[in-house]
């Protein structure tokens, strides 16, 4: 579906995602893109520059009430499913965390379905892998739960939930849909409520307030950390490409380790403090592992897309916005 002159509804709009993803439409060309949000946890604080273009409409809508998707949804080609409960909020608040993850996307599903709403994608995430073992990870490994922290199961579980009412909506009712499987995601208006993202934005937090960063364990721990604005990439081109029913990897394929996530944000700010490591992790613990290899062959072959913000730029773009904020 060709993003230009469409009309789009961003569920979650005014998140770290959503907020990015209609930076992009605008771009694009999109006649009109509405932010649908409850404001549960985003804020509209840092998105004001958004909000004044005359393309855009907030509405504040809860997608656990359909009644209120498909008043919004009035001539709407296309919905980015972005609103969520990431592993932190979900583990603060499991009962809202299932209701919004997994029977939310159903009614954004149905109120498509019902609205003529052509296409949905879904943010989904790696969490869909659980602890995967080592080696290539392409969309084909299987959900591995064994030994991790039940919220972080969970999360998974929903995120798997979701991928699959989107197949089912796609074969039964013709709403295509497309699943992205996010690696750890950062960037110009980082929040605080991605566990493995928090390393980032914690170091710069301690490293400006003059104090040593804690790093878990001897640092070695890796994940793989995708810009924002490379997200909201994918999230176009899934939508304008007309493949359906399937789920990627949204990733960069490279692994970092906290302790060079740790000598990258220095190196940005200048400091010359050391960090401190600690055995004890954070209240939750994703998968912690010391190489990760996701694919992303499948999404560069069927919609065209590959990373294209490397970590240093990227966090070096983060903290200049940071900075600007004063
Ligand atoms: N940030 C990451 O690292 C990451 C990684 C993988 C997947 N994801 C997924 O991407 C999505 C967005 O992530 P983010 O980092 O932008 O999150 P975020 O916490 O910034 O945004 C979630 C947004 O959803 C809104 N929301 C929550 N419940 C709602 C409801 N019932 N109705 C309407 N809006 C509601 C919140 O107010 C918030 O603005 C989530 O679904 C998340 O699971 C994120």
């Amino acid at each position: 579906m060709q993003i230009k002159g469409g009309r789009f509804m961003v569920t979650g709009g005014i998140s770290l995602i959503g907020s990015h993803v209609t930076e992009h439409l605008l771009e694009a060309g999109a006649e009109e893109v509405i932010l649908f949000d409850n404001y549960s946890l985003g804020t509209t604080d840092m998105i004001a520059h958004i909000l004044k273009d005359p393309k855009v409409r907030l509405v504040r809508g809860d997608i656990t009430r359909i009644n209120e998707l498909y008043d919004a949804l009035d001539g709407v080609d296309g919905i980015f499913a972005i609103a969520g409960f990431l592993t932190l909020p979900f583990a603060a608040n499991p009962a809202l965390g299932l209701t919004v993850n997994a029977l939310g996307h159903v009614n954004v599903l149905e109120a498509a379905r019902y609205r003529g709403v052509k296409k949905v994608v879904f943010s989904s995430s790696v969490a869909a892998y659980g602890d995967p073992e080592p080696g290539l990870i392409d969309e084909a490994r299987p959900f591995q739960f064994d030994g991790l922290s039940p919220p972080v199961v969970l999360y998974g579980a929903t995120k798997i939930i979701g991928e699959q009412l989107g197949r089912l909506y796609s074969a039964r009712h013709g709403v295509q849909s497309v699943s992205l499987r996010y690696s750890t995601v950062y960037g110009e208006r980082q929040h605080y409520r991605g566990v493995n993202a928090l390393y980032i934005i914690d170091t710069y937090d301690k490293l400006m307030a003059g104090e040593r960063p804690v790093i878990p364990g001897d640092g070695s721990e890796v994940h793989d950390y995708i810009h924002v604005a490379d997200v909201a990439r994918a999230n176009l081109m899934a939508m304008d490409s007309e493949v359906t029913g399937e789920s990627f990897n949204v990733a960069t394929g490279t692994a970092t380790s906290l302790n060079r996530l740790f000598e990258i944000v220095a190196g940005i700010v200048g400091s010359d403090l050391t960090p401190e490591y600690s055995a004890k992790g954070g209240a939750v613990r994703t998968a912690v592992a010391s190489s990760l290899d996701f694919s992303v062959e499948k999404i560069e072959r069927m919609i065209g897309w590959t990373p294209t913000v490397s970590i240093e730029d990227g966090i070096e773009r983060l903290i200049r916005w940071r900075q600007s904020q004063g």
